[in-house]
This record gives structure tokens, sequence and C-alpha cells, in this order.
């Protein structure tokens, strides 16, 4: 046994350099302010880096042209607990994508091109506080139990989608939330607009009448 420990040794250390080094690299053309935040806002990028750090726990990608972030993602970097996608060009959240975000505090996905949020979206995104998702201008669903899960979440952004409706269950499933954004959307007057109704104004206080 102990040869054998005497004989991996070096190979360990070598590992652990790289991962090390690894851990220190900054993408290019973004930057690294210290070990933990990668900022890479506004760099015209049409994809995620590739070479993020594995230890990333705030990553600043607003501003670009990214189309897909992929299901791995938050398995390789399940450190992350502030993710900044606002204002990219993302139609889609892959099933699963979000499946290993337990870390996750912050999530913007604002100003993107995003049509659905699927159910189960949120299982494991028990972390998260606050959660961006208005001016995604084809949004028109919200599956019923997408925000199942968040359990911890106090801010709700859904403002100036195409949401002519929403199932008042998936408001109901939120025991933390403090603030939610509506404004901007083109209910439709119906009877499942009217349970929506009774709820915001039992939940008014809650509501935040945003001016953008
Ligand atoms: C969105 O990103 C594009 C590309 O970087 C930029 O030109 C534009 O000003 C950004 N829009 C906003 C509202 O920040
Ligand atoms: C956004 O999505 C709509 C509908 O799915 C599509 O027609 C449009 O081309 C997309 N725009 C961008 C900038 O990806």
């Amino acid at each position: 046994m102990i040869p054998c420990i005497n004989w991996l040794q070096p190979f360990l250390a070598l590992i652990s350099s790289i991962l090390l080094t690894r851990g220190h690299n900054c993408p290019s053309s973004c930057l690294c302010p210290d070990h933990h935040t990668v900022d890479c806002t506004g760099k015209g990028l049409t994809r995620v880096p590739n070479s993020i750090p594995l230890n990333v726990r705030r990553l600043l990608l607003s501003n670009n042209w990214i189309p897909w972030i992929p299901e791995d993602f938050l398995v390789l970097y399940s450190d992350l607990v502030y993710l900044d996608l606002r204002n990219n060009s993302l139609s889609q959240l892959e099933p699963g994508t979000l499946s290993t975000s337990s870390r996750l505090v912050f999530l913007d996905l604002g100003s993107n091109n995003l049509t659905e949020i699927s159910s189960g979206t949120f299982v494991e995104s028990r972390s998260l506080i606050k959660l961006r998702v208005g001016n995604n201008p084809y949004l028109h669903m919200v599956g019923r139990d997408a925000f199942t899960g968040l359990t911890s979440l106090r801010e709700l952004e859904l403002q100036r989608n195409a949401l002519s409706a929403l199932d008042v269950v998936v408001l109901e499933s939120l025991p933390s939330l403090r603030m939610l954004r509506l404004e901007g959307n083109p209910w439709l007057c119906n009877c499942h607009f009217a349970k929506l109704f009774v709820w915001l104004s039992e939940n008014s206080h809650k509501l935040l009448k945003g001016k953008a």
C-alpha cells in the first residue's frame, strides 16, 4: 500500500497543480477581478466561453449573443451563486439545465428570446432568491409547476413578456415571495384571469409597478 501511495504522490501533485492553474485562468477577452468572478459583459460572445474557471461563483455574461446554455453547464460550475445572462439570445432552457443549481442565488434571464418556462425547470433551485425573466417578448407560457422548488425565492420578474394567462398555482407555489413584477403583459380577461386577479388583490403588497 505505502509504496503505491509514494508512487502516486507526484501524479496527485501534478493533477492538483493543473486543476489549480485551470482554476485561475481567465477566458480571453473577459475580466476576472477576483478568483471567483468572471466578467464577460458585452464581449460579442455567441456562446458560453469554454475556459471559465471551475470554481467560479459570479459569472457575468450579459449583453452578448449567447443562444443556448449547455445542458451540463451547472454540473461543471456547481459553485455558481450568481449568473447574469441578461440581454442574450436564449430561446429555450433545455430541460435539466438547472437541475444541479442548488447553490444559485441570483439568475437573470431578462431581455432574451425565451418562449416558455416549462414545468420542473427550477425543482433543484432551492437557494434562488432573485429570478429575472422580464422582457422576453415571445414568452407566452409558464408551466403550472414551472416554479416548484423555488422555496427561497423572494423576487420574481415576469414583466413585459407575452403572457396572456398565468395559472395562479404558479404563484401560490412560492412561499417566500416578497416582490413580483407582472406589468406589460397582454392579459386575457377570462375566468382564469379572475383567479389571478383575486390572488393579486390579496397579495398586492408584493406587486411592484415598475417603469421599465
Ligand atoms: C444588449 O446587448 C447588445 C450587444 O452587446 C448591446 O448592443 C445593447 O446595447 C444591449 N442592450 C441593452 C438594453 O443593454
Ligand atoms: C426570437 O424568437 C422569435 C419567435 O420564436 C423568432 O421569430 C425571432 O427570430 C427570434 N429573434 C432572435 C433575435 O433570436
